[in-house]
């Protein structure tokens, strides 16, 4: 780990010099030679579309490959989505074997935007959802096993949770929970937002149904690359959302339902390969590493701040990258113009009680991202 140049690696981006970039958790910045690599392919494809986007979506099952490798997929068990949020919806309104009375249960951590996509599908089929309240901060991922298998019935037919939380970062025990679920028959669709980029990931090994994924966060890929993964049993358990040319009566697949559903922008899934090299030139695990070191790093220092507290859970087992915190609310403080003016990305906002803050930090930060914003909340709040 010491022998990797951190300067180097944050040269390899775009970020302009004097931003301190700490929002992965919502988008991640997209190194340079991917950019310059979308941007050259989209030059060249919108020159002869009739040739290129042929020549492209050759090249993307390359990519794809690449992809499954680096994360543990096979190519044929997932599509390109353009985010989580589709594939969330393809997963939801897909399964076919959902029927009144049937309850599917989740936890009270879930994103906004796939809760939604649950709660549409559910009550299209009079489904009933059930949330585990996780303890936050939590002290053992047994916990949080036990919050959401302590809420399972005799009527759960689903689980979908996120592998690691938008609000908190809490990494949950995915791979105990499927485990649990397939020796009661249940389905499990997992949101890894998060987790592509963030920590190493082995999609298969988790033994899990359905996998979500996103590439435009943690693993910086252009806007729009994310993926569904279907294990080979759960592929038969969905219909789809829409359907086109790959859609063929009575010989359906998965990829011909899921993957190519109308013309698209093949040079995004073409620049994400530059993206996995980056990341796999450093090591995933150096990669996870480096976020965790410096989220202990930004840790030490808030906690030291009068009145703030942690939501996240500082163990190696049940937070990497994303950390959450409160603090008091100040009503003399322009935070939004002090981050504006600060060059500082983040997230800190008024919530009912107090301010909420998280911090991600990734390959591209420093200590002295982490020590700027410190120094704006010192001035919030040690005055
Ligand atoms: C846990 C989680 N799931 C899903 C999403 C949605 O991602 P997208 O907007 O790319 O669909 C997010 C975005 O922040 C997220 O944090």
């Amino acid at each position: 780990m010491n022998s990797i140049d951190w300067q180097d690696v944050a040269r390899r981006f775009s970020i302009p010099e004097g931003v301190a970039y700490l929002n992965n958790g919502s988008f991640g910045p997209v190194p340079t030679e991917a950019i310059e690599t979308a941007v050259e392919l989209f030059r060249t494809l919108e020159s002869n579309p009739q040739e290129y986007l042929g020549i492209y979506r050759g090249r993307a099952a390359v990519v794809k490959t690449a992809l499954g490798s680096f994360l543990g997929m096979k190519p044929d068990d997932f599509a390109f989505v353009t985010n989580v949020t589709l594939g969330m919806n393809m997963v939801a309104s897909g399964l076919r074997m959902l029927s009144p009375g049937d309850q599917i249960v989740t936890t009270d951590q879930e994103y906004g935007a796939v809760e939604n996509a649950w709660r549409f599908a559910s009550r299209r089929r009079g489904v009933e959802i059930v949330r585990a309240r996780l303890p936050a901060p939590a002290e053992t991922p047994q916990q949080l096993y036990d919050a959401v298998i302590g809420t399972l019935t005799a009527r759960t037919k689903v689980i979908y949770l996120s592998h690691i939380t938008s609000r908190t970062g809490v990494i949950l025990p995915v791979k105990a929970i499927c485990e649990e679920a397939r020796r009661r028959g249940i389905v499990t669709a997992i949101d890894g937002a998060h987790v592509p980029g963030m920590i190493p990931l082995d999609v298969e090994s988790l033994g899990c149904d359905f996998y979500v994924g996103n590439c435009h966060k943690w693993l910086c890929g252009p806007k729009g690359v994310g993926f569904l993964w279907a294990s080979p049993e759960a592929q038969k358990l969905l219909d789809p959302l829409i359907v086109g040319w790959g859609w063929v009566e009575d010989n359906e697949t998965f990829l011909g339902n899921f993957e190519y559903l109308g013309t698209h922008n093949p040079t995004l899934y073409l620049a994400v390969e530059k993206c996995i090299e980056l990341q796999t030139s450093i090591g995933r695990d150096a990669v996870a590493a480096r976020g965790r070191e410096l989220a202990a790093y930004a840790r030490a220092r808030i906690l030291e701040i009068p009145g703030a507290g942690a939501q996240t859970p500082a163990t190696a087992d049940l937070s990497n990258s994303i950390q959450a915190y409160t603090l008091p609310l100040v009503s003399d403080f322009d935070f939004q113009a002090q981050l504006r003016e600060r060059r500082i990305v983040v997230i800190l906002g008024p919530e009912a009680q107090h301010m909420r803050l998280r911090v991600s930090t990734h390959i591209h930060n420093d200590t002295g991202h982490l020590d700027r914003l410190v120094e704006l909340l010192r001035d919030a709040y040690c005055r």
